[in-house]
């Protein structure tokens, strides 16, 4: 197996969506020792904002097209994903490699991988709650995985900025919950 962990927080070592995303990837390597990892921080060596040239160059799709699992850190800023990994989304969709248009609508043509996304949210976008409707980073997500045929999975810490307590309790539950994808 080829594991794909990617990372976008600006938040280095005191990021929530990093220790999750890294959690999640040695759950992986637990159940698959054999399993290589191929890392892309995101924020250390951040991808340009796409140009028409951009297009040309093929790395960040090969190197998607090749992993059979995708790890990605995705905090929320300002209602939705950080900019950096939106840069890295407008290098993988891409028609006739990830989806296609048909005669019966597009059609998502990376639908055998398995994506794994840690979320980090500094309030609380449950439905229902005032704070819903500005939920725009796993509603996206979801939208666009879907769209190349994937269902992605989410570990979400949410209400990080609410205080250090709830803080600390939503990490070690995201934490926790990671164990579950080992499988
Ligand atoms: C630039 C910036 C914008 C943010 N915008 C939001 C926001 O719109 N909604 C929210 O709930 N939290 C927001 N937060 C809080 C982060 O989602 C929260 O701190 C989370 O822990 C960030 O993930 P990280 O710890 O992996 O960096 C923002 C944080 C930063 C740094």
């Amino acid at each position: 197996m080829t594991i794909l962990h990617i990372d976008s927080s600006i938040n280095g070592e005191n990021s929530a969506s990093r220790a999750i995303s890294r959690s999640i990837v040695d759950q992986l390597r637990a159940g698959d020792p054999q399993a290589r990892v191929v890392t892309r921080d995101l924020v250390s060596e951040p991808l340009p904002h796409l140009t028409l040239d951009a297009f040309a160059d093929t790395t960040v799709l090969d190197e998607f097209l090749a992993a059979d699992t995708i790890v990605i850190g995705a905090p929320m800023y300002n209602f939705t994903l950080p900019t950096q990994l939106k840069s890295w989304l407008d290098r993988i969709l891409i028609a006739g490699k990830t989806f296609r248009y048909t005669e019966s609508g597009p059609e998502g043509l990376a639908g055998r991988k398995r994506v794994i996304v840690a979320l980090a949210r500094g309030g609380f976008y449950d439905q229902g709650s005032p704070a819903s409707a500005l939920e725009h980073l796993e509603t996206y997500l979801t939208g666009v995985f879907n769209f190349i045929g994937i269902e992605p999975e989410f570990v979400a810490a949410d209400g990080l900025n609410i205080g250090p307590e709830q803080r600390e309790a939503s990490i070690s539950q995201a934490l926790g919950e990671t164990v579950r994808l080992a499988a």
